[in-house]
């Protein structure tokens, strides 16, 4: 079956290839119609791909007399490395992928890798709806030949295994897998762990021939992508917020005319618009199955152990590197925003 699914893909990725280096206009044509090839890591019920529906029915339905969208879920074009590339060349138009892909094209996105970065979902999602702000980071890419139009959100990222983790002393000797970053890397041998950085399609049977023991993600991964078979023990020591982003290929972008280009946009906030009501809605879901119908055991452990063990990688990292700086700075802002609101609430609430 793996074998079967990669001889697809090489085929798949090498004709897009050919067929966007060796004709340079009029190729991806259908009945006269630009096609528009977006890849994604999800399975066809997953809030991303919900998502990406929405953006297909707008773009149809604005421009449905000179573009048809084909979605392609589940890595059947690859994994997010591989994906990045083909979006780069223009043998594909958009690709899904979460930030730590972006490391090796623009540094600012290793912002997203330090380890408890966003202090709440609430500072989170404020940094990420701020479109205007937002779009001069999604521009650091340019150079690179893509450029992200939005974001979806992932979830909060916690590890787990299939044995139990309760302090970071339980993560000692494990080996976990992470995304394909360097400071995916960092960050998980810091909690004491064994990085394994593979892509994510190769993490279920990883786990299940022990090849690692397990991983870190949203709650999502173990239902959706099963891998709550094989791993029963999450840890909600909640280390990370990081974002996936729809990413475009420039060449693509730029070819639009000012109004095409509107749409493009309104369809892409609109698809994360809808991702956003989704991944709410799953989210619950994805907990209630995992614990009762997987046999998963959350484990409510105490956070500020596995924030201690980490403590100086978010001032190692800016060390290293001053152009993540100020886009920290900025969610620090808004981190002590909510910090604020809520010691204020909470207060008021005492008072009563
Ligand atoms: C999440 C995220 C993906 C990412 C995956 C991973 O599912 O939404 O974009 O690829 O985690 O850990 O690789």
């Amino acid at each position: 079956m793996r074998a079967l699914k990669r001889a697809l893909v090489l085929a798949l990725s090498a004709a897009m290839i050919l067929a966007s280096t060796v004709c340079m206009s009029g190729c991806g044509l259908k009945d006269g119609k630009r096609i528009i090839r977006i890849a994604h890591s999800q399975s066809e019920t997953h809030p991303e791909h919900l998502g990406l529906l929405k953006f297909k029915e707008y773009i149809e339905e604005n421009l449905g007399d000179k573009y048809e969208v084909q979605i392609y879920p589940n890595e059947l074009l690859g994994g997010q490395t591989k994906v990045i590339e083909l979006v780069q060349t223009g043998a594909i138009d958009f690709v899904v992928v979460g930030t730590p892909n972006l490391e090796n094209f623009a540094d600012v996105y290793e912002v997203f890798s330090m380890p408890y970065l966003f202090t709440s979902e609430e500072a989170y999602h404020e940094a990420m709806n701020d479109v205007d702000y937002m779009r001069q980071v999604y521009r650091s890419t340019d150079e690179a030949g893509f450029q992200v139009m939005t974001w979806y959100n992932a979830g909060t990222r916690s590890f787990y295994a299939k044995t139990p983790i309760y302090t970071p002393d339980d993560l000692k000797g494990l080996k976990i897998r992470v995304q394909q970053s360097p400071a995916s890397v960092n960050m998980c041998n810091e909690f004491g762990a064994a990085a394994s950085p593979m892509s994510f399609g190769e993490v279920y049977t990883a786990i299940q021939q022990g090849v690692i023991d397990g991983a870190e993600n949203n709650e999502l991964a173990l239902t959706n992508n099963k891998h709550g078979e094989v791993a029963k023990y999450y840890a909600y020591n909640k280390h990370q917020m990081v974002p996936d982003v729809l990413v475009g290929n420039l060449k693509f972008l730029d070819g639009l005319s000012e109004e095409e280009f509107e749409i493009f946009q309104e369809a892409a906030l609109l698809s994360t618009e809808i991702e956003l009501e989704e991944w709410e809605k799953q989210i619950e879901e994805a907990k209630e199955t995992a614990k009762n119908e997987m046999g998963v055991e959350f484990i409510d452990v105490d956070v500020e152990l596995f924030k201690e063990k980490v403590a100086n990688v978010q001032e190692e990292m800016l060390a290293d590197n001053e152009s993540i700086r100020e886009l920290y700075e900025h969610i620090q802002t808004i981190n002590e925003k909510h910090m604020a609101e809520s010691k204020n609430a909470t207060s008021s609430k005492e008072g009563k």
